[in-house]
């Protein structure tokens, strides 16, 4: 079984193989829109469970309006993810699907024409044992496109807070919003956890809406815990379990930010149930399972 397999044009091809014109809208301005979807092995049933994968389609195809890419029949999506997947076998699997503009500065171009390619490997999260966040220097303002669209252009904000973090020696760079409120990571949701209270950026404060955390604040809610999105203030970062949520990291426990260890305010603990009930939903053992997790259709 391959390690990493590429679709694109219309099947399946060595990874070599998918190469784009540098005067393709893709890669002139970063016209792309992309989706990072898991898909958990059920060796009974010898098939792919898929984490929410119509909640993450529509997100694509909304993201598409946003950003105004052309986007292929759902259908013809479907069709290859289950081709992706199939050729990776076995195993749990990442799968990244894209849409980009080859022409047209906008989807009324009457040249306009979009293509997709997936991405997709083996899913082999790791944990670093310590994880230290920083909050950015930055400040992350939204353009019309804004923090809802997974879009490429967008995300070159992204190599900005790598710099930081690699220069800082973090696992995660935290950024803040235009109000100077907490937005999000690279590639993850902020949740806090004080006491039996779990806290989230509201989604007007500029953050992606991460399906993993959907799926975290629900465990929560059926844990009893309540649940708040609101604005953040920078500060409560420093005075609760901060974890971060996202499909690629799953649920990661935050140990510092800004150098301030977690306090114990109790959230440590319901971190922990709800890294272990979100890790049982994946294998199809939380009673939540089956709303989330279906096979590629
Ligand atoms: C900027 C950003 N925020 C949050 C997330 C987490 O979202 P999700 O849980 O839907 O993967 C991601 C990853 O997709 C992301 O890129």
């Amino acid at each position: 079984m391959s390690d990493r397999v590429m679709w694109f044009n219309g099947a399946c091809v060595p990874w070599e193989d998918a190469r784009v014109h540098v005067w393709d809208e893709l890669a002139l301005r970063g016209a792309n829109v992309f989706e990072g979807i898991t898909a958990f092995w059920n060796a009974d049933g010898q098939r792919h469970e898929v984490l929410a994968c119509d909640a993450h389609l529509d997100r694509l195809y909304h993201s598409a309006r946003i950003a105004d890419i052309p986007a292929p029949p759902r259908a013809e999506v479907v069709a290859a993810l289950t081709e992706v997947a199939a050729q990776l076998g076995g195993s749990d699997i990442y799968l990244r699907p894209a849409f980009y503009a080859k022409r047209g500065r906008s989807t009324l171009a009457p040249d306009s024409e979009g293509a997709m390619y997936i991405g997709g490997f083996p899913f082999r999260p790791s944990t670093p044992p310590a994880v230290r966040a920083i909050v950015s220097g930055h400040r992350r303002f939204g353009g019309p496109i804004g923090a809802q669209a997974k879009s490429g252009g967008s995300y070159l904000d992204f190599r900005v807070f790598e710099r930081e973090r690699v220069e800082h020696g973090v696992e995660h760079v935290f950024f803040l919003n235009d109000r100077g409120h907490v937005a999000e990571a690279d590639g993850a949701a902020i949740l806090l956890v004080r006491d039996r209270r779990v806290i989230t950026p509201s989604v007007d404060s500029g953050v992606l809406d991460s399906i993993t955390k959907r799926i975290v604040l629900d465990l929560a809610r059926g844990l009893g815990h309540q649940v708040e999105e609101r604005p953040v203030l920078r500060d409560e970062l420093y005075g609760a379990q901060v974890v971060l949520a996202g499909t690629l990291l799953g649920l990661r426990t935050v140990h510092t930010v800004d150098g301030h260890a977690a306090e114990d305010t109790g959230g440590a603990e319901t971190a922990a149930t709800l890294t272990g009930e979100y890790d049982r939903l994946c294998r199809g053992e939380n009673p939540l399972a089956p709303t989330y997790l279906a096979p590629l259709r």
